[in-house]
């Protein structure tokens, strides 16, 4: 009798703990989705961090309520949690923004390998327990395996290109196709075999090693231009991991989120693509970014306007509407808080003064909104290529700060240029360009830019920092 009321006590218990868990979980959902409609607007994406970081607290917290965890297991998962946080702090609180792109690749590379590792840790329960797998739970364990893998080795050599450890041109050779697609036929044929024969043996070091190299046949034809984009394929793999993850484990809330991660990778990822006039399925499958360089330095003498930035002052004393375009140098320059005090000056000179956003200004999505929001610039100057482009030829001055690409008219009219097709800023339309820079050198695509030889054209060479911090001097004095 004593027995039945202990049972039941403990039953109504995990009942309630299963509630609270759950609701916790709904909670946690909810956050997540929210976090992403908040991020894609530069105002509320302040906000949807914070979502996002209380989303996966919830989640954290969730699991911990809805799984029965053995008293000693806490110290394995707070020590996990101390040493991911004294190696993730100081890397999110060091590294410059710069460096931002091969700091998610190094995330998303560990984020890979634990899916993987679960995998194969829940894939051993299985073989050990002597039991049946399923073929859905196998599907789903193949899954998560093969992308966990592939994206920690796809992530590590995109962090390796990208941080120039190896080189960050594409590894082409003839076949490649035909040897990626068998080793991933490998790997689909290992996880079928797992599934009618689950054993520790060749089937299982087969599917782990073939996941392994697909990740690095995948990455390594394509060149460090488009690595970025590859970072938001890699992704949407984690994600797709994740979300198979969810399914083995039987966890709601894992398939949200990594479905969530996931598409919105992918998503990113077609969005980059457009913007920078590259194939996706190219991307996806490598053996692209090596057209860069193609046409630079024609060989031909060509002069230029130079221009100093008392120059620069003068004219922009009579300017009564003023488009900023920042660009990578400026980021290189962290130049953004001196621009801010050229903003301000303006602005109270009664001045209209716009930033014209480019979406692959710099070397990351969003990197120039960054770096504005950084400098508290109100997000209502910030104006995106669409809007501002048929704002250009109303304005007085361009100040091209930085940027070079994103303003390079050969996307309009160079069939043979790379970035031909490409959309970009129509920064010749503007009635005067300012282009701040250090010299003629081009810029990522390794071209030569039409802007810099037009009449209208005053190039005030420098760092941006050095010169904006002149110019503001000059129009403060003058
Ligand atoms: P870029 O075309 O890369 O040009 C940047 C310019 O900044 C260079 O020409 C450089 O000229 C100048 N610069 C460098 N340091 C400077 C400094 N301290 N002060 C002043 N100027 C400096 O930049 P962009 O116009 O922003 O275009 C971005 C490019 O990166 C595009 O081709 C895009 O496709 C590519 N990309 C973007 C992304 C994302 S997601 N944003 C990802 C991958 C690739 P000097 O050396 O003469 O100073």
């Amino acid at each position: 009798m004593n027995l039945l009321a202990i049972a039941a006590e403990t039953a109504a218990e995990t009942e309630t703990t299963q509630v609270v868990a759950d609701y916790t979980y709904i909670l946690s959902a909810f956050l997540f989705i929210m976090s992403l409609k908040w991020m894609s607007k530069v105002k509320t994406s302040r906000r949807g961090n914070y979502a996002g970081t209380a989303a996966m607290i919830l989640a954290v917290v969730g699991t911990m309520i809805a799984t029965h965890i053995e008293a000693e297991a806490y110290m394995w998962i707070f020590g996990a949690i101390a040493l991911g946080g004294a190696i993730g702090i100081p890397m999110a609180v060091f590294m410059p923004m710069t460096a931002v792109p091969q700091r998610t690749a190094l995330s998303h590379a560990f984020g890979g390998l634990a899916v993987g590792m679960v995998g194969i840790a829940k894939l051993l329960e299985f073989i050990n327990a002597g039991q049946e797998i399923h073929t859905f739970i196998m599907v789903v364990l193949g899954a998560e395996i093969l992308l966990g893998f592939l994206t920690f080795t796809g992530s590590m050599v995109a962090f390796a290109k990208l941080q120039e450890l190896i080189s960050s041109s594409p590894v082409l050779y003839p076949g490649r196709n035909f040897v990626t697609l068998t080793t991933f036929l490998v790997a689909i044929g290992s996880a079928v075999m797992l599934g009618i024969q689950p054993e520790v043996g060749p089937f299982l070091y087969a599917l782990i090693i073939s996941s392994l190299l697909v990740g690095v046949m995948l990455v390594m034809p394509i060149g460090g231009a488009d690595m970025p984009t590859v970072i938001a394929i890699l992704n949407a793999y984690a994600g797709l991991s994740a979300s198979a993850m969810g399914f083995v484990l039987n966890n709601k809330l894992l398939i949200i989120a990594g479905a969530l991660d996931g598409s919105s990778g992918l998503i990113l990822a077609i969005i980059m693509c457009k913007a920078m006039n590259r194939s996706f399925l190219n991307v996806l499958f490598g053996g692209v970014g090596q057209t860069a360089a193609a046409t630079a330095g024609t060989g031909e003498q060509r002069t230029v306007a130079s221009y100093t930035p008392s120059d620069a002052a003068a004219i922009l004393d009579t300017a009564k509407h003023v488009i900023i375009v920042p660009g990578y140098g400026m980021a290189v320059a962290q130049a953004q808080h001196t621009v801010k005090e050229l903003y301000e000056e303006l602005v109270s000179r009664k001045v209209k003064v716009q930033f014209a956003i480019h979406p692959v200004a710099g070397r990351m999505p969003g990197h120039m909104n960054v770096l504005l929001a950084e400098a508290d610039i109100p997000y209502e100057a910030l104006v995106e290529l669409d809007e501002i482009n048929p704002v250009f030829p109303e304005a007085d001055v361009a100040i091209v700060l930085g940027a070079n690409d994103v303003c390079n008219p050969a996307a309009r009219t160079q069939k043979d240029s790379p970035l031909y097709g490409m959309p970009i800023l129509n920064v010749d339309k503007a009635h005067t360009v300012m282009v701040v820079k250090r010299s003629l050198g081009s810029g990522f695509a390794g071209i030569d830019n039409e802007l810099f030889y037009l009449d209208k054209t005053m190039m005030i060479f420098g760092d941006a920092k050095k010169v904006v911090t002149e110019v503001v001097n000059e129009v403060k004095n003058g």
